[in-house]
């Protein structure tokens, strides 16, 4: 069983979170350092040395642990150490009062000489990469205020000597590896002020009940860990709290509960944020807590029913209970006009995935102008919502799935110019799209996807960031595009599946910022445009299932960000360039299945390493098989999530904003055990090789037996000669092998009864010859797996050898029958997942196009749902090799 699972998080998620963090830490540490008295004095006494050896030997021995800190040094010039970056020294003795070192790139361990400055007050070391453990001597600066560590991989328990620290005011430990329980002893600190230590993910037990001596503390912020129970009843002491952040822990208390401990303190709190917790019971009534300005409940078990009013809640700005269904309790209510009546001051709202009904009544003029509006699969319709109509000043709003099957009103084009988020999809709207090239001043990405908008795609905004049409009744051609100006950040084109057609427009070279572009299930026709080849930020290209014919324009050698190539189904001709090996080292998908390419497969495809599926199969392809398919290094290490290895390909590597994943969707038709399947995002988990239906020739190479990550492997429909490798039961992770149809001789290598996960065969129409191997696998399968080879004999065949007279029934084995057509976790879907998380991630949470909540829950919680996941793979891994 796994244990323990130790996450690294990679520095850019740090960032998305982090950016804001940092901004406001910054401005609460600017405000402290006037009340600590710390900064001002020392500039003054200009040209005496103050600095005192013995704290300039120890920060000169902090610098040689953490190295790059060239500012400082024992050179003639830089004898004062109090005039070193980062340091300040007070004005009497010289002592250093304060060390600054925050986002200096800082690495190592923190040398225990940082003891010596007995005098410091202020020790920011945040936003570097400092390791190891929290000395636990810390406690020995006890004049320390301010203690700042905030985003480095400290790990370990929290020293409990912290709680020493008497006049500490500010403690800050958030985004490290800290682990185990919460030492009670924090609970000392009874001039604490701010106290963070979210995002360690592995804190783990109940809050403290000492917590409640922690009588100044005004910010309290525990979220991303795994803390239990419920909050104490101590907290009833902390009569200065403002904000408490308890996001995704594993509370269980009933919300009342908690309730009823906060609300005995005085009602100062304005921050309460348990969302993603497993509280239970209903919406409780919140007179009481009159200065809330944010309430998040989010993503807990909260159920109905919805009482009359959430309270008189005048200062509230944000209101979020989405996702409290995901089990089977769930608020099934009505809200109207009266539940949100007393919100004067409400900006944001969400309500999404909890069934609501939201019945208003058509006058109904709402006493707030809100900013955002998330009411996804809420039930609005039929009827498009009127009351939208008095809200000006929308800036994001999302009512998908909401059950509307009118059409939009002109109005609402009109409604607020401010709008730079719109989600409408899953709805069944119809009717025309008007122009819209100039409804909208900010930027604006919008999602219509899955409805019934008809006719021509219209003018649109030309500072698009993304744009979703798919699943419409859209035809015509995309001209459209061409006037979508160059400046914005245009990142993601979803035109797929609807009535398109036309050739594209020669105009890339407008739309430098698209990295995602799926025009998949349309009509479209002609070559492709050579201004293509200007996309230099692409990275997935998905044409499949159109008209599209010609050769691949040479120009597309520059789009060497790419990862996925899918234009299957097409008429695409010519022969496979090399250029695609040897630019395109990134594809992790090639898909030209069914299309006219001929020639022979170019020895250069060997250059893509990171290859995970590689489809060429269905066309004219000729001559031999390439020699190295060592060389597809996805497809030959194992990258089993072990430890921290699966963070090394993260879904942020070169993502700069939430948008760029949040978009983006990739899919593809795989031939998955002898079914044509649109498999969606569970591409990614797959690692497959379809060369079938070609003309190719020669004998099956050795090397591919190094493909011991392969999970399924068609050569079927060829005229492959020779015998079918002897190692091949190197391949373990194999679950699908179709060889079938080809002119393979020879007699079958036992070595293929090693392939436990081996579960759709076919071997059928060779030349094969002798007795099929005996296991329980291998006649297991369906005398159709090895049929149409004359001289091939034994069970399951009809046939016996000769010398066989009698045959034993072997004993009935559910191994290897082909149970379930879907079935996709298996141990390959999990292997996979080392390379394959970037899409493998969208596996799991993006193929539930229309209702799921996961998604959203992604969008709001990645690291979780990441964590979650992870951990939810590595077990369901040990277990599978346990069950072998
Ligand atoms: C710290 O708190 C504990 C209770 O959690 C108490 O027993 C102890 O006396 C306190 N120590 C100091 C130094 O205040
Ligand atoms: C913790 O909560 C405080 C108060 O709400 C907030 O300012 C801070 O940014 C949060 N910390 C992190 C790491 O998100
Ligand atoms: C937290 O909850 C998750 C999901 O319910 C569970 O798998 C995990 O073991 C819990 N952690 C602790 C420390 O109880
Ligand atoms: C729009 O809403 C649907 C359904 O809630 C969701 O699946 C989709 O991801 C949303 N689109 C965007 C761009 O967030
Ligand atoms: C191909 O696209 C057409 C629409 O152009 C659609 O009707 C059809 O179902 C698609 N075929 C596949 C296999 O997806
Ligand atoms: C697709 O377009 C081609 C011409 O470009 C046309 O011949 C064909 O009928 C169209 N297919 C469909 C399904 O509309
Ligand atoms: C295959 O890998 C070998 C060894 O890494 C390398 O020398 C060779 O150039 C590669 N061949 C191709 C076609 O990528
Ligand atoms: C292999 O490919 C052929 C033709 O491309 C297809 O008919 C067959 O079903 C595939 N086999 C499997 C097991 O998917
Ligand atoms: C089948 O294999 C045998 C050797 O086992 C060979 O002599 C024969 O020519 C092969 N037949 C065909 C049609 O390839």
């Amino acid at each position: 069983m796994v244990t323990k699972i130790i996450i690294m998080l990679p520095k850019s998620i740090q960032l998305l979170h982090v950016f804001v963090v940092v901004v406001v830490l910054s401005l609460l540490l600017l405000n402290y350092i006037p009340v600590l008295g710390l900064s001002s004095g020392g500039v003054e006494a200009a040209n005496k040395i103050r600095c005192i050896e013995r704290e300039k030997q120890a920060l000169l021995k902090f610098k040689e642990a953490a190295n790059i800190l060239s500012s400082w040094g024992n050179e003639e010039d830089k004898q004062d150490c109090c005039k070193w970056r980062g340091v300040h020294c007070n004005n009497h003795g010289g002592h250093v009062t304060m060390l600054d070192l925050h986002d200096w790139y800082l690495s190592g361990k923190i040398s225990p000489s940082l003891l010596e400055l007995q005098h410091l007050k202020y020790l920011d070391l945040s936003g570097n990469s400092f390791e190891g453990r929290i000395l636990e001597l810390i406690a020995s600066l006890s004049r320390l205020q301010v203690l700042n560590l905030h985003s480095n991989y400290f790990g370990g328990p929290i020293p409990h000597q912290i709680g020493n620290l008497s006049n500490l005011r500010y403690l800050d430990l958030s985004f490290n590896h800290l682990e185990g329980p919460i030492p009670h002893q924090l609970g000392n600190l009874s001039n604490l002020r701010y106290l963070d230590l979210s995002f360690n993910f592995y804190l783990e037990g109940p809050i403290p009940d000492a917590f409640g001596n922690m009588i100044s503390l005004v910010h309290l912020n525990l979220s991303f860990n795994q803390l239990e129970g419920g909050i104490p009843k101590s907290f009833v002491n902390l009569s200065r709290l403002q904000s408490l952040e308890m996001s995704f822990n594993n509370l269980t208390d009933e919300l009342s509960e908690i309730l009823h401990q906060l609300s005995r303190s005085e009602n100062s709190l304005q921050t309460l944020n348990l969302a993603g917790n497993q509280l239970s019971g209903t919406l409780p009534d919140f007179t009481r807590f009159s200065s809330l300005r944010e309430l998040d409940l989010s993503y807990n078990q909260l159920n109905g029913p919805i009482r009359e009013s959430f309270g008189p809640l005048p200062s509230l700005v944000h209101l979020d209970l989405s996702g409290n269904q995901i089990t089977s309790n769930s608020f099934q209510g009505i809200i109207s006009d009266a539940h949100l009546s007393n919100l004067y001051s409400l900006q944001y709202l969400d309500l999404s995935f909890n069934q609501l009904v939201l019945n208003f009544s058509s006058d109904w003029d709402p006493p707030f102008q809100l900013r955002q509006i998330s009411l996804a699969f809420c039930k609005l319709g039929p009827y498009f919502p009127k009351w939208l109509r008095k809200q000006n000043k929308i800036s994001n709003l999302d009512i998908s799935g909401a059950g509307i099957s009118d059409t939009v009103p002109s109005w609402f084009w009109d409604l607020s110019p401010e709008l730079n988020f719109l989600n409408l999809s899953c709805n069944q709207i119809n009717g025309l799209l008007p122009d819209l090239s100039s409804k909208f001043t900010d930027a604006i990405g919008i999602d219509l996807s899955s409805n019934r908008f008809t006719c021509q795609i219209p003018p649109l905004p030309s500072n698009l960031t993304f744009l979703n049409l798919s699943k419409n009744m859209f035809s015509g051609s995309i001209s459209f595009l061409c006037a979508i100006s160059s400046t914005a950040a245009f990142s993601h084109l979803d035109l797929s599946s609807n009535l398109l057609s036309g050739r594209l427009p020669n105009c890339w070279e407008h739309l430098k910022a698209l990295a995602f572009i799926n025009l998949d299930n349309n009509n479209f026709s002609g070559a492709l445009p050579s201004s293509i080849g200007s996309l230099n930020a692409i990275e997935a290209l998905q044409l499949r299932n159109n008209s599209f014919s010609g050769r691949l324009p040479n120009s597309l050698n520059k789009c060497v960000q790419l990862k996925i190539i899918d234009l299957a189904q097409n008429r695409f001709t010519g022969k496979i360039q090399a250029w695609i090996g040897i630019r395109l080292t990134r594809l992790i998908v090639l898909s030209l299945r069914s299309n006219k390419f001929y020639g022979s497969i170019p020895q250069d495809i060997c250059y893509l390493n990171y290859i995970q599926v590689l489809d060429l199969s269905q066309n004219d392809l000729s001559g031999k098989l390439p020699q190295c398919f060592s060389n597809f290094s996805a497809l030959v290490q194992s990258n089993s999530p072990k430890g921290t290895t699966i963070f090394k390909y993260t879904v942020y590597e070169g993502v700069t904003n939430v948008s760029d994943f949040l978009y983006y969707e990739s899919n593809a038709l795989v031939q998955w055990k002898g079914q044509e399947r649109e498999y969606g995002k569970q591409l990614g988990l797959l690692k497959m090789i379809d060369l079938s239906s070609n003309k190719l020739t020669g004998k099956i190479p050795q090397q591919v037996a190094s493909l011991t990550e392969l999970v399924s492997l068609n050569l079927s429909r060829n005229n492959l000669a020779g015998r079918i490798i002897q190692e091949i039961g190197q391949m373990k992770m194999l679950e699908t092998l179709d060889l079938s149809a080809n002119r393979l001789s020879g007699e079958i290598p036992t070595s293929l009864a090693d392939l436990t996960f081996l579960d759709v065969l076919n071997l059928s129409n060779n030349n094969l010859s002798g007795k099929i191997p005996s296991s329980t696998q291998l006649q297991s399968f369906d005398a159709s797996a090895y049929s149409e080879n004359p001289k091939l004999c034994g069970r399951p065949l009809p046939s016996k050898c000769p010398g066989e007279e009698t045959i034993v029934e072997p004993p009935i084995s559910t191994k290897g029958i082909q149970e379930d057509e879907d079935r996709f976790i298996t141990s390959g879907f999990y292997v996979s997942m080392g390379i394959g998380f970037t899409l493998g991630f969208w596996g799991v949470f993006g193929t539930m196009l229309c209702n799921s909540p996961f998604r959203y829950a992604y969008f709001k919680f990645l690291d979780r749902i990441q964590n979650w996941f992870y951990v939810t793979a590595v077990l369901n891994m040990a277990r599978l090799q346990r069950n072998l």
